[in-house]
């Protein structure tokens, strides 16, 4: 076995020698200037990505579920009505946060596997009170579905144009395109460890105007770390304290952005269909296949059914051993087969690596 075993696993992801290098720096001053135009260029940088001129970029010491916390509970109040599509386990997680928020949650959900259509959102829209709120995942790491995000946003719009539309984008953002502005989206949240490739501990929100007017309407909220009105001083200037920034993730994150921006987002992209495609196409001659519904795959990771005979448990071990590690599948396919990441640095040859290993495993 290596040493450092390939993490094929749907995050955390590999992380390049240049971002690690970047968390061995001495520790900064989190209101010194260094800092702050380290903040300055995340938010810059997490713009593009997000395809959003305008978004206030909060990014704060935390994980993906905290920032899907944050969206809520800054958007909707105790009682609002907040519709969430759910595509699997993540999407799910949503209704769980809005009820323990004390919010009345309706939920839109499919056969894992399958994309909820604008038809069925519509007519949820439209039953009762107009939402406070509506949440989706671009990507749902459990089911691996891609979400239609222009089609069901501008679904949301024309039903219900109030609406604060909440996209999770942590097994997205930095892999899979996302326009923000165009697609009239409020709140685009993610992590750092999965498409971004730096290693957990970011919660990262790109705000609208829309939902930073829904903000300043509730008043205060049952919140006080995760209040995004008691970080927006630090955003706007990031010499200004409110809670002690993460100094090292946020550098590690800079020069991770500096080298997404460098290999290009199109380029990037690409990049994420192609190795998609060969863990498909390899795993597939192997005798893998697909979980999810190929139509609404995501390329940042793929959710495949064990060839006859196989043994999820045996499998992984065997892979492991010969030093890549790829996820058990959750909820109703746990023990039926298994997922592999795809996303971040990921190449070429790590696809080619993980199916050499999925090879010998079975053959083992
Ligand atoms: C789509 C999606 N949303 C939210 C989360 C929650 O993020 P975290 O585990 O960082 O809290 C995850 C974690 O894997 C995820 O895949």
């Amino acid at each position: 076995m290596t040493t450092s075993p390939l993490l094929m696993i749907p995050g955390p992801t590999p992380v390049a020698p240049d971002v690690l290098a970047a968390l061995a720096e001495p520790v900064r001053s989190h209101t010194g200037p260094e800092n702050a135009a380290t903040m300055l260029r995340i938010q810059e940088g997490i713009r593009r990505l997000v395809g959003s001129a305008e978004a206030r970029v909060h990014c704060f010491a935390g994980a993906g579920t905290l920032a899907m916390e944050a969206a809520i509970v800054n958007h909707a109040a105790p009682g609002d009505r907040v519709i969430v599509v759910s595509h699997g386990y993540f999407g799910d997680r949503f209704t769980e946060i809005g009820a323990a928020l004390g919010m009345h949650t309706d939920v839109l959900r499919v056969e894992w596997g399958q994309r909820a259509g604008a038809g069925a959102l519509r007519a949820l829209l439209l039953r009762d009170d107009p939402p406070a709120l509506v949440c989706m995942t671009h990507v749902d790491t459990s089911s691996g579905v891609l979400a239609d995000c222009a089609e069901m946003a501008a679904t949301v719009r024309a039903a219900t144009p109030e609406a604060v539309i909440v996209l999770d984008g942590v097994c997205a953002t930095g892999g899979i395109e996302e326009t923000m502005d165009a697609w009239d989206v409020d709140v685009l949240l993610t992590g750092a460890q999965k498409a971004l490739s730096v290693p957990p501990g970011l919660a990262i929100l790109a705000v609208s105007a829309r939902a930073r007017s829904r903000r300043e309407s509730l008043g205060d909220v049952h919140a006080y770390y995760a209040d995004l009105r008691r970080w927006d001083a630090s955003v706007d200037d990031p010499r200004k304290y409110f809670s002690t920034h993460a100094v090292s993730l946020l550098r590690a994150l800079e020069v991770s952005l500096d080298g997404i921006l460098a290999e290009g987002l199109p380029a990037r992209f690409e990049r994420h269909r192609r190795v998609a495609a060969m863990v498909r196409d390899g795993m597939g001659e192997l005798g893998f296949s697909p979980l999810t519904n190929p139509a609404y795959a995501a390329p940042t990771l793929s959710v495949l059914a064990l060839p006859d005979g196989a043994d999820d448990a045996k499998l992984r071990a065997g892979m492991t051993e010969r030093g890549v590690l790829i996820a058990p599948c959750l909820g109703p396919w746990a023990g039926r087969g298994i997922r592999i990441g795809h996303m971040g640095t990921v190449t070429e040859s790590d696809a080619a690596r993980t199916i050499d290993a999925a090879a010998a495993a079975l053959g083992a």
